[in-house]
């Protein structure tokens, strides 16, 4: 968890590969969906575009369907973002008999985000995330692993919409932090989101890893 540009998507490649988890994106999801030209995108876009939360009944729905397709551990990333997304999730996770082990929280400070998020490309085939300047590909606005592929800005990473998407943050979903925190059975990992993104995947590792041993 963390607000836009803290690096969640960045830890997340990382992470699922060392720990062999399967990355479960929401923001992936409806970007999926909304590229797919129907109704449910258009109206995803809708709220996507103008840096506002999409209504907890859609992402419930979504994000349910797309645990239960996937078998194994899972390393969400995007959501829950409401508390009534967090309770809608345990509901799920207890019926199911998967509990959820840890949360990630990291922090970043307002003019790193923008910074991070005006310069953040991807690779449209791969989803492999870059940044123009603290990321960089080999070959500037290509990606390095699809040959020739041309790398892709997101339709809301312009400065106005990300204040709007911070706004939205410490709104609705600074509070499941909160939520996680009251819980006692779960492992809470605080990372220094600002740091460099080595530092920060060393430092979520290691924690993640000594919750792992203890278990
Ligand atoms: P989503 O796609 O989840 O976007 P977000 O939360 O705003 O987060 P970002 O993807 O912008 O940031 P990130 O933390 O993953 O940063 P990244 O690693 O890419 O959601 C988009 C929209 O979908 C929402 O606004 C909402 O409308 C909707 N939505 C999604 N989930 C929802 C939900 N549950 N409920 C309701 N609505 C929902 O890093 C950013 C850049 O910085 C990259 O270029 C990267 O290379 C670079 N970078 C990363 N880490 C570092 C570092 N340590 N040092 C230097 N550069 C770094």
């Amino acid at each position: 968890m963390g607000p836009p540009g803290a690096g969640k998507g960045t830890q997340a490649e990382r992470l699922v590969k060392k720990f062999g988890l399967k990355h479960l994106s929401s923001g992936d999801i409806f970007r999926a969906e909304k590229a797919s030209d129907s109704e449910l995108g258009a109206a995803l876009a809708r709220y996507m575009d103008a840096g506002e939360l999409v209504p907890d009944d859609v992402v419930v729905e979504m994000m349910a369907k797309a645990i239960t397709e996937v078998d194994g551990g899972l390393m969400l990333d995007g959501f829950p973002r409401t508390v009534a997304q967090a309770e809608a999730l345990d509901k799920q996770l207890v019926e199911a008999d998967r509990p959820l082990d840890a949360v990630v929280v990291m922090t970043a400070d307002d003019d790193i985000i923008v910074k991070r998020i005006a310069g953040r490309r991807a690779c449209p085939i791969c989803g492999r995330g870059y940044h123009v300047t603290f990321m960089p590909p080999k070959r500037e606005g290509y990606c390095d692993d699809c040959d020739g592929a041309e790398l892709t800005q997101r339709s809301d990473d312009c400065e106005a919409t990300v204040r709007q998407r911070l706004e939205a943050y410490r709104a609705q979903t600074e509070a499941v932090i909160g939520y996680y925190r009251s819980c006692d059975s779960l492992s809470i990992v605080d990372v220094d989101g600002n740091l460099d993104a080595e530092v920060v995947s060393v430092e979520v590792i290691e924690a993640l890893a000594s919750f792992e041993a203890q278990a």
